[in-house]
């Protein structure tokens, strides 16, 4: 199988919840963002419930499953109270991330070869639910051949290094970097698993990890909704979306 064709992009849309946080009330609604995302060209919906709720809440999940006409993709930790709220909702999928609560951001990928036992048994009722799975990973061989095991449908290989090596001017080791996500995505495309890449990425980064054959979605927040203050979110995802399509166009004439 060629998974190459139309590059899906998923549009995070915390930090949009993360602004709304920052002042009480009610504004900016994170639904209506997703509402805009999916007419400026978003195949999904990506938020984050955390577990100390510091942007996305339960009624924005709500709210989200009750308005959206593309899929959501349910991020959370692999813990009971997440299980739970996942199979009420039975989001389209259900991407599972480490999560430290003095984190900013999610730093790492998830260990899925340490808790190989605990994840197949988590995973199991999800994909009976409905769901499809994905694990947020390192692209370290282990844990891609881990998440096969464990029955993931899915591996969201985790880019933050390799932009933060880019964002740093680091870029001899952004290139073995991205060389080994490279690597990864091929390992993973060739276990069966379907490939997406997320975190950190821009409009420059994302080009370079869109031209991955294997690569059939990318997840994409902090820097659109960033973009979005300058030029609005509608027109910052459809640059997004336009400049995807732009790599997977040349890749196909090629
Ligand atoms: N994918 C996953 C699994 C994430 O945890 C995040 C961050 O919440 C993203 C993608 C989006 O990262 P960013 O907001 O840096 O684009």
């Amino acid at each position: 199988m060629q998974p190459m064709g139309r590059l899906r992009l998923g549009v995070n849309i915390d930090h949009v919840a993360t602004v709304r946080n920052a002042r009480g009330g009610a504004l900016p609604d994170p639904l209506r963002a997703a509402l805009l995302a999916e007419a400026a060209g978003a195949d999904g919906i990506t938020a984050h419930l955390r577990e100390d709720r510091r942007h996305i809440r339960d009624q924005d999940i709500e709210a989200l499953m009750a308005g959206l006409s593309i899929p959501l993709n349910f991020e959370c930790a692999a813990t009971d109270e997440m299980q739970a709220i996942a199979l009420r909702h039975k989001p389209h999928a259900v991407c599972l991330v480490p999560e430290k609560r003095e984190e900013r951001t999610t730093e790492g990928g998830l260990d899925v070869a340490g808790d190989e036992n605990r994840l197949a048994a988590f995973v199991a009722p999800l994909r009976e639910a409905g769901c499809r799975v994905s694990l947020f990973i390192g692209h370290e061989a282990r844990q891609i051949e881990a998440s096969a095991r464990v029955g993931a449908a899915v591996v969201e290989l985790h880019t933050g290094r390799y932009c933060d090596l880019v964002a740093d001017g680091h870029l001899e080791e952004a290139a073995v970097e991205l060389a080994a996500l490279q690597k990864g995505s091929a390992l993973a495309h060739s276990l069966g698993l379907e490939v997406h890449m997320g975190h950190g990425l821009n409009f420059e980064t994302a080009a370079e990890v869109a031209a991955f054959p294997e690569v059939q979605e990318l997840n994409i927040g902090h820097f659109l909704i960033g973009e979005a203050i300058f030029r609005g979110l509608g027109p910052a995802i459809e640059e997004m979306r336009r400049r995807m399509d732009v790599v997977r166009a040349e890749m196909e004439r090629a």
